[in-house]
């Protein structure tokens, strides 16, 4: 009886604690640790501030250190000049490889206490993962910076947590590549799968095969010391560098300096379009494998990681059927289908990389009969791909749901798990070969001025999903930390933020308090859209409307947050009704405003008809409002003709989509004896 008394009074207690926890703004920390044990009090930050380093250290540890109290006078804007007191001791116990391994341990503790704190880890990963916590930790209090008092006992969930970058189709500088690896770090991301070539371009110098670079880049490739230099800011960061080089297939560049690698005869030029295009290397010759036997030789000593990818996706095989020596080769190999055939290919390949001490990774499409299970398989075309690879016993990383290229908002790509669905079912083994994922940036719509923009901060979800344990889901949580984090990133050099007010200026030839209205309220569509809406190709300016706005609109979605919940209980909630009313106030007289300028910029102009849009939404919304507070259902013609209207205002304009529309809806959606149907629908996974 009595224990049955405890359950029912400590119940309420317990969700009046949830409760409290669920609505105070959680700790800005993403990925989420493990464990966290707030102890209360807090650990006071200022230029006295100074780390002790006990137990072992080596160069990186110091080096981290080093960075860590540059980020702290960044963070802060205080000059560290440090004082006689250890602010932060960081004790290490062993070295980590100095090169970064697969499944090391990366485990911290973290313990802040209002005098100083402490930063324990088996080895110097461990450190480097627990400093970036304690770093997204420092905030401004009533008195000065500061880190909550507390606990952390932190470890990742997958040993696997990368960003495949393209830098073929798009060029990316040395930069773009340094501060993406310094945010990478920021939220404990540990592979850098860097996508070197493609029929777009060839990236990186060969002394051996110079035509690659001279003839296959336009001049835009990384030297081989800067693949140095790049691989060592990278290991400095605990992020291992993973090259691809696809083959056979995307492959146009390698064949402008040597034709004689195709299957069909020259002359080949760089490809200009987006696409998947025909060329593709013939593996009926030998010269084909002598060639990457010794590119992947002077390679290797490149990249010092134990994995090499050798892409291998979307094999389009006419050049093959249309060659009549590669048809000759493959009748006297008994291939039946060109499938066989590229099999052999990777076989011939996994063997020239195992030579050279490597284990082959590749897209989804080199999971063959005869491949050997010491290949990883990048599943890129579902969950189902993945899970079918490990049960038959190779390691598999997911990427399917990571594609930061389609835009699709955080919490789609949140809700994505690598042992979800298709995974679930995995047994102990199998799931243990699950080694993580990779978030995917295919550049053919993003350039080094956007590529920040597109990745961040929606990778830090999937970061999270990557490292936090499996039952790290609460999606309100998730938009909560994520607006603090992505400002926090900025911190690390990344330009996601800094760069749409520049955009936008540049399109309007100064800065217009207008057009950022309207470009907050606007979300760009993804590959499949663009590429559909136009010709592009690699010499089309990627400086529009579309360019700069940003994936998922932080204004809207405060506005939808707002709106539900006026539309829950509109007498309880005045603050919301006000806030709202100003908004859809501003949006209705915004084109007005904006009229001049859009006229006057021929970048603008296709911003027109969102624009006018814009103030019909606010007005739509403002209408809406009346009726709320007064409590008249509006007539049901009104509401058709409203809702009509936004239909045809959801339509997408110049690559774009008005989101504005998702708050009203939702407004109008209360009038109606069904329940508002939130526009959900892009959250959907599809
Ligand atoms: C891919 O998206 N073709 C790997």
């Amino acid at each position: 009886v009595s224990s049955a008394i405890i359950r029912f009074v400590a119940n309420p207690l317990l969700a009046l604690a949830l409760g409290a926890i669920v609505h105070a703004a959680p700790l800005p920390l993403m990925p989420l640790p493990s464990k966290v044990t707030l102890q209360g009090g807090k650990l006071a930050i200022d230029g006295g501030f100074s780390v002790r380093i006990t137990g072992y250290t080596d160069a990186k540890l110091q080096l981290a250190v080093e960075r860590l109290i540059a980020r702290v006078g960044r963070q802060t804007g205080i000059p560290i000049n440090a004082g006689p007191r250890a602010i932060l001791t960081i004790d290490c116990r062993a070295a980590a490889p100095e090169y970064p391994e697969l499944s090391e341990d990366e485990s911290y503790q973290l313990d802040v206490a209002a005098e100083s704190a402490r930063l324990s880890a088996p080895t110097t990963t461990g450190a480097l993962r627990g400093i970036e916590t304690f770093l997204e930790l420092i905030a401004p209090d009533a008195d000065s910076f500061s880190v909550p008092a507390l606990r952390i006992e932190d470890h990742p969930r997958f040993p696997w947590r990368g960003l495949s970058l393209d830098v073929a189709r798009h060029w990316m500088p040395v930069p773009v590549i340094e501060r993406n690896l310094d945010a990478m770090a920021a939220v404990k991301l540990n592979v850098l799968h860097w996508h070197l070539s493609d029929d777009q371009g060839f990236r990186v110098e060969s002394k051996l095969f110079p035509k690659l670079q001279q003839l296959g880049s336009d001049g835009n490739f990384y030297t081989q010391a800067e693949i140095r230099h790049i691989v060592a800011y990278a290991a400095a960061r605990g992020i291992r560098v993973v090259p691809e080089f696809d083959v056979p297939t995307h492959a146009t560049s390698w064949f402008v300096g040597y034709p004689e690698l195709a299957s069909a005869p020259g002359p080949y030029a760089i490809e200009r379009k987006w696409g998947i295009f025909e060329p593709l290397m013939d593996p009926s010759r030998e010269q084909v494998f002598t060639f990457l036997d010794a590119f992947f030789g002077e390679m290797v000593a490149l990249f010092p990681d134990r994995y090499f990818h050798i892409g291998g996706d979307e094999l389009v095989d006419t050049q093959w059927k249309q060659n009549a020596a590669i048809q000759a080769f493959a009748a006297e190999k008994a291939f039946r289908t060109s499938t066989e055939l590229h099999a052999y290919f990777n076989q011939r390949i996994q063997a020239l990389l195992q030579k050279h001490g490597k284990q082959m990774i590749g897209w989804d499409e080199v999971l063959q009969p005869g491949i050997g299970t010491s290949a990883v398989i990048q599943s890129w075309r579902g969950q189902k791909a993945l899970a079918d690879a490990v049960r038959q016993g190779y390691r598999g990383i997911l990427s399917f749901g990571y594609y930061l290229d389609h835009l699709q908002t955080a919490s789609f790509h949140y809700q994505i798990d690598p042992l979800g669905n298709e995974a679930a079912s995995l047994e102990g083994d199998q799931a243990a070969r699950v080694l993580g994922g990779e978030a995917c940036m295919w550049t053919e719509y993003v350039t080094e001025e956007t590529v920040d923009s597109r990745i961040w901060p929606r990778l830090a979800a999937i970061a999270e999903r990557l490292w936090s344990p499996a039952d790290t889901r609460d999606i309100g949580s998730m938009y909560q930390r994520l607006a603090a984090v992505s400002r926090w990133l900025s911190w690390t050099g990344v330009q996601h933020r800094s760069n749409y007010p520049e955009m936008l200026q540049r399109l309007a030839g100064g800065s217009s308090p207008a057009l950022l209205r309207l470009a907050d309220v606007l979300e760009p569509q993804g590959i499949d859209e663009r590429q559909a809406a136009r010709q592009y190709t690699s010499r089309v300016a990627l400086n529009r409307l579309v360019d700069a706005v940003r994936p998922e609109s932080e204004s809207v979605r405060g506005l939808e947050q707002d709106v539900a919940r006026l539309v829950s209980n509109p007498g309880d909630h005045s603050r919301e009704v006000s806030q709202v009313r100003l908004t859809f106030t501003e949006w209705s007289v915004n084109a007005d405003r904006l009229r001049p300028l859009i006229s006057s910029k021929f970048l603008l102009r296709e911003a027109s008809s969102l624009s006018e849009d814009l103030s019909k939404i606010g007005n739509i919304g403002l209408r809406s409002l009346q009726y709320l507070e007064s409590g008249e259902r509006p007539p049901t013609d009104w509401l058709l003709q409203q809702k009509r209207e936004l239909d045809r205002m959801e339509q997408p304009r110049a690559e774009v989509v008005l989101a504005a529309v998702r708050p009203v809806r939702t407004l109008l959606a209360s009038f109606s004896n069904q329940p508002a149907r939130a526009r959900a629908s892009r959250d959907r996974v599809k």
